[in-house]
């Protein structure tokens, strides 16, 4: 064998044992639920990511409660996962399972939500600035108005949660010192299409049949969608009786913006898991330690976005 030939053999031993290496990890997924298209696409997008990196994912759904997801996390340390992936529903009362998964030495990983623990108890946080988003969403709305008084009503995210918290405090940040904007009316619609549409429906009635309201702030599209659909069943027209502007651009928000329904959305990418696994990959190789947030992009797409085509890129994406 020559020494060229004796190289290839050797790289091609040591990528084969790194595959072998790769192909034994597992990774505990601690998903929230699935409340909503964009849950939807993270959940397909990890599962994707994990098959094409050779990782087996022990996927657990935990519909929405905290409790399942602490019981979650703690059969993953008792398997001794070689990582955990945590979708935290909402931002308080992680201390102790997450101190528990360091002690047992297993990195986790935070993915879109935040926590309010401390941050050496994880390894590392994928996601968006949240305060950012909800102030690129209120930042739209003060130029789309121009200083025409603007009742707003606000469909807010899962109670506890961070980005129910944080966008709620980007859209006021953003609406402060505007004296002609207002939010009238805001209650939580869960990030669901069906509540969304329950709650909508009682602003409607409150508000003199809507006739009251200037715009719609939804903390994330399926909200909005489900709320587009009580504004028209209340006899207006949703984008432009009553602007919408929300988060997330799901297809389906991009399919009412081309039919003049919603006006805008700030995009929150799924693909967290992506991110995730490449710090920990980094970490494996020889404990490079991630910076503590790991920030992805978030974009404003308004009518002008060419929606119908957005529409058609994302449809086949696992929203
Ligand atoms: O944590 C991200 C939020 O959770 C998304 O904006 C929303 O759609 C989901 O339920």
């Amino acid at each position: 064998m020559n020494r060229t030939t004796m190289l290839a053999s050797v790289a091609a031993l040591a990528l084969t044992a790194t595959n072998a290496l790769a192909e034994t990890r597992t990774i505990g997924f601690s998903q929230i639920g699935s409340e909503s298209g964009w849950r939807a696409a993270e959940t397909t997008l990890t599962r994707q990511q994990a098959e094409e990196r050779g990782y087996q994912l022990q996927f657990s759904d935990a519909q929405q409660r905290q409790e399942n997801q602490i019981a979650a996390i703690r059969s993953f340390v008792a398997q001794d996962v070689d990582a955990i992936l945590l979708a935290p529903v909402v931002a308080t009362g992680w201390d102790a399972v997450l101190r528990e998964a360091q002690e047992a030495e297993i990195p986790v990983v935070l993915l879109d939500r935040r926590v309010d623990s401390d941050e050496s108890l994880y390894l590392t946080a994928v996601g968006s600035d949240l305060v950012h988003e909800g102030e690129v969403a209120g930042q739209w709305l003060v130029d789309q108005v121009a200083g025409e008084e603007c009742r707003i009503v606000e469909l807010q995210g899962t109670t506890g949660s961070s980005p129910a918290i944080d966008r709620k405090t980007g859209f006021e940040n953003a609406i402060s010192g505007h004296d002609n904007l207002q939010i009238v009316r805001s209650q939580t619609g869960d990030f669901t299409r069906a509540q969304g549409k329950e709650v909508m429906e009682s602003f409607l009635q409150a508000e003199n049949g809507g006739a009251d309201i200037c715009a719609l702030y939804a903390h994330n599209d399926d909200m909005a969608v489900g709320a587009i659909q009580a504004i028209k069943e209340a006899g207006l027209q949703p984008g432009t009786d009553i602007l919408v502007v929300s988060i997330d651009a799901v297809p389906d928000i991009f399919q009412a913006m081309a039919a003049g329904e919603a006006n805008a959305t700030v995009e929150l990418t799924p693909n967290m898991a992506g991110p995730a696994f490449d710090a920990l990959e980094a970490y494996w190789a020889d404990g490079t330690m991630p910076e503590k947030f790991i920030q992805t992009e978030s974009r404003l797409y308004t009518q002008a976005d060419d929606p119908q085509g957005e529409y058609d890129r994302r449809k086949d994406l696992g929203y």
